[in-house]
C-alpha cells in the first residue's frame, strides 16, 4: 500500500453564486510527487490552489493536506500548516510599500525566529536563484511584471517549503526565463523532494515539471495520467486541447 498522501481532495464541490466551479473533484499528490493541472481560462484552477492553501472552503467534501483537513482548522493550526507551504501567487500579489528584499524576508519574519544575519543570507540567496539581486532595493512599483513574477518565486521558495503550489510560474516571463524557471522548480524538487500542484497554460513547461498532468473543465479532471499518455489520449476533448497547446 502507497502512503498516506500529502494532498488528497475528495469529491470537492464549491459554488460561487449559481456558478458550479468545483463538481466533485478528487485527485492524490503523494510525497515528492508533481501534479500539473492544465485547462481553460476560468475553469476554477486558481479556486482549486485556493482550496488547498485554505484561502477558500468546499461547500461539500474534504481537502486534506499532510493528513490535516484544511477547512476545519483553527487559524493557528491553519498558520503551522502554511509553514510548510509555499504559494506563487498568479498576480505576484507583492507587498507595494515594502521593497523587493523586505517582500522574500517577509514569511521568514512571520513564520521563524531567524536572526536577521541568516534572514539576509537566505533572502540574498533565494533572490540571486531567481536572478533578482540588483533589484532588492526597488519597490514593486519599480519593476516589470515578469520581475515580479521572479520575487513571488522567490517569496514562495524562501522558507524551503515541503509543498509549493504554483500559479502559473511561466506567466509574464519571457522564453528564456520561464524555462530557467521550469528548471529551478525540477532542481527543487530533486533537491529537496518538493511536492508540488502547479497550474500552467504551458505544454513546455507541463511536460518538463509534471509527473502526471490533469485537464480541468467544467468541474472535473477529464484526465490525470503521465505527459505521454495525456498525449496518447483518444479522449476527444482531451485531444483537442492538447493539440492546440503543443
Ligand atoms: N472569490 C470568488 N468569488 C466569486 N467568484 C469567484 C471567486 N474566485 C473565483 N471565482 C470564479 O470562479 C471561476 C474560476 O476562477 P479561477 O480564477 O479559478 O479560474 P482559472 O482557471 O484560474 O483561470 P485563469 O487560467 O484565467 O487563471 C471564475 O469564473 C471566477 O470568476
Ligand atoms: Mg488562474
Amino acid at each position: 500500500m502507497s502512503p498516506d498522501p500529502i494532498i488528497r481532495l475528495t469529491d470537492v464541490h464549491r459554488s460561487f453564486g449559481t456558478q458550479e466551479v468545483l463538481r466533485g473533484l478528487s485527485f492524490d499528490v503523494h510525497e515528492g510527487e508533481s501534479l500539473v493541472i492544465m485547462g481553460p481560462s476560468g475553469a476554477g484552477k486558481s479556486v482549486i490552489l485556493k482550496h488547498v492553501i485554505g484561502l477558500l472552503r468546499p461547500d461539500r467534501g474534504e481537502v486534506l493536506v499532510e493528513g490535516k483537513p484544511v477547512p476545519r482548522l483553527k487559524v493557528r493550526e491553519l498558520r503551522e500548516l502554511r509553514r510548510d507551504m509555499g504559494y506563487l501567487f498568479q498576480h505576484a500579489a507583492l507587498v507595494n510599500w515594502l521593497s523587493v528584499y523586505d517582500n522574500v524576508a517577509l514569511p521568514l519574519r512571520e513564520t521563524t525566529r531567524r536572526s536577521e544575519a541568516e534572514i539576509r543570507k537566505k533572502v540574498e540567496h533565494t533572490l540571486e536563484l531567481v536572478r533578482m539581486g540588483e533589484a532588492r532595493e526597488k519597490f514593486p512599483s519599480e519593476i516589470s511584471g515578469g520581475m515580479q513574477k521572479r520575487v513571488g518565486l522567490a517569496r514562495a521558495l524562501v522558507t524551503d517549503p515541503r509543498i509549493i503550489l504554483y500559479d502559473e510560474p511561466e506567466a509574464g516571463l519571457d522564453p528564456e526565463m520561464s524555462n530557467s524557471v521550469s528548471r529551478m522548480m525540477l532542481r527543487l524538487r530533486h533537491e529537496l523532494n518538493t511536492t508540488s500542484l502547479t497550474v500552467t497554460h504551458s505544454w513546455p513547461c507541463a511536460s518538463m515539471v509534471g509527473d502526471r498532468i490533469a485537464l480541468f473543465e467544467q468541474g472535473r479532471f477529464l484526465i490525470d495520467a503521465p505527459p505521454a499518455e495525456v498525449l496518447a489520449s483518444d479522449i476527444p476533448r482531451v485531444r483537442s486541447f492538447f493539440d492546440v497547446q503543443k
